[in-house]
């Protein structure tokens, strides 16, 4: 009887994840289960030292000069949002993977694109971005997924084989504009939210007005951050090829309210979705690195101090 009740009481409380990818049940912003739980609940690679997100210190960002540009394919068709999902803790738009792929900015070989979802604070008041910049939460997260050519296009088999190099995901800042005209491409995608109101909703008559690049719009994909990392959710495989973009994509402000008054969580259908981001992870001597490196300050007055001094010797010439 009290394991039956206890058993109840945790579905009650833990949403648990997208079927295929994790065993257990885990929760967001619970005070007893968290994301700070997951290293206890799923210890295999939670609790692992190559975990995302991370904080990206950009004085600390190393310049590598083989991240160069994306080849995306199929990025421009409108044919290409299967369906659209929620979860239990996200919105999850499924992508034809036959005719979406990415390769180029130094990734070892074709990835496949799968599908992308996102993740959000509390509306335009309180940002839930998982990556931060310098500190800086932004309002919300785009996660495009993508899986090496090599398994087929299924991220499980990724998964099982334990390749750092399986999955390789494209994260994208989300900030908020007054100016709506310019993001008519969200208006038409959060415009599906009220339909999957509650988990394993799902419609898959959707979106031919819209294409992977209109929702990218703004952003110059040839300036990002490279690092080595991990699901964000349990069981966080430690499979995945970080990449996040320097440039914000900008959205209305009506449309990121959307996603936060729109979607409930699993298991909890009175609790709308929100916060549904994990927290930074430590970098553990994991190094960031970006097409090219601003000087810190420090570096740049050493090197006015050795360009006075070599100046100065001249002088004495
Ligand atoms: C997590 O890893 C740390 C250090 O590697 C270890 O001390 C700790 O026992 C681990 N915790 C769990 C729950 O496995
Ligand atoms: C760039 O690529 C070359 C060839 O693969 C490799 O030898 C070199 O270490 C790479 N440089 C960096 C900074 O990763
Ligand atoms: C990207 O596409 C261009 C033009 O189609 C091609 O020349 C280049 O080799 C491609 N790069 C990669 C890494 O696939
Ligand atoms: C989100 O914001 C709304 C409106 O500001 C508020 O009523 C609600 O309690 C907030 N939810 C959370 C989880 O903070
Ligand atoms: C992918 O498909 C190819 C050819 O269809 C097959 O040889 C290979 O074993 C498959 N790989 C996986 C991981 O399923
Ligand atoms: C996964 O790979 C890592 C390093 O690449 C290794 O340390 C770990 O033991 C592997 N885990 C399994 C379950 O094979
Ligand atoms: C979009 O609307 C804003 C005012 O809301 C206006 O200033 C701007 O010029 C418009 N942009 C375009 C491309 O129409
Ligand atoms: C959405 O999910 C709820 C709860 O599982 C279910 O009752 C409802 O019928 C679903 N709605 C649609 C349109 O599938
Ligand atoms: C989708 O793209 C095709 C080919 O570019 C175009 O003919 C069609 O009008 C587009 N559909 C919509 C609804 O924009
Ligand atoms: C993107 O950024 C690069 C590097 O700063 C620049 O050379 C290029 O012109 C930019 N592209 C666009 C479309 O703005
Ligand atoms: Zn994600």
């Amino acid at each position: 009887m009290t394991v039956l009740l206890v058993t109840f009481l945790a579905a009650l409380l833990c949403p648990s994840v997208h079927s295929g990818v994790s065993s257990v049940d885990w929760c967001y912003h619970k005070p007893a289960c968290n994301f700070n739980t997951w290293s206890q609940i799923a210890p295999q690679f939670c609790n692992g030292s190559s975990q995302s997100p991370v904080n990206i210190v950009t004085t600390n960002v190393q310049g590598n000069p083989n991240l160069t540009s994306f080849n995306f394919t199929g990025f421009d068709d409108n044919s290409t949002f299967l369906s659209i999902t929620n979860s239990g803790d996200s919105v999850v738009v499924n992508l034809d993977d036959e005719k979406m792929t990415v390769q180029g900015g130094d990734l070892p070989g074709l990835y496949n694109t799968k599908q992308f979802h996102l993740h959000w604070g509390n509306g335009s008041s309180s940002p839930g971005s998982e990556h931060t910049v310098d500190g800086k939460q932004y309002l919300m997260e785009l996660h495009i997924v993508n899986v090496h050519s090599k398994y087929n296009g299924s991220v499980a088999a990724a998964l099982a084989a334990n390749d750092s190099t399986g999955l390789a995901v494209l994260g994208f800042f989300i900030e908020g504009t007054n100016e709506q005209n310019k993001t008519k491409s969200w208006d038409i995608l959060t415009s599906f939210l009220t339909q999957i109101s509650f988990s394993g909703n799902s419609t898959t008559d959707i979106m031919d007005q819209i294409t992977m690049d209109g929702l990218l719009e703004g952003v110059n994909r040839t300036k990002y951050y490279r690092y080595q990392g991990s699901l964000t959710t349990p069981n966080c495989n430690e499979a995945v090829i970080w990449t996040v973009f320097k440039d914000t994509i900008k959205v209305s402000q009506d449309f990121i309210n959307r996603f936060s008054t729109s979607t409930f969580f699993k298991a909890i259908p009175s609790v709308l979705t929100t916060n549904n981001f994990r927290g930074v992870q430590p970098l553990n001597g994991r190094v960031v690195t970006s097409q090219e490196v601003k000087p810190s300050s420090a570096t740049t007055s050493t090197i006015s101090i050795i360009t006075v001094l070599l100046l100065s010797s001249l002088c004495w010439l």
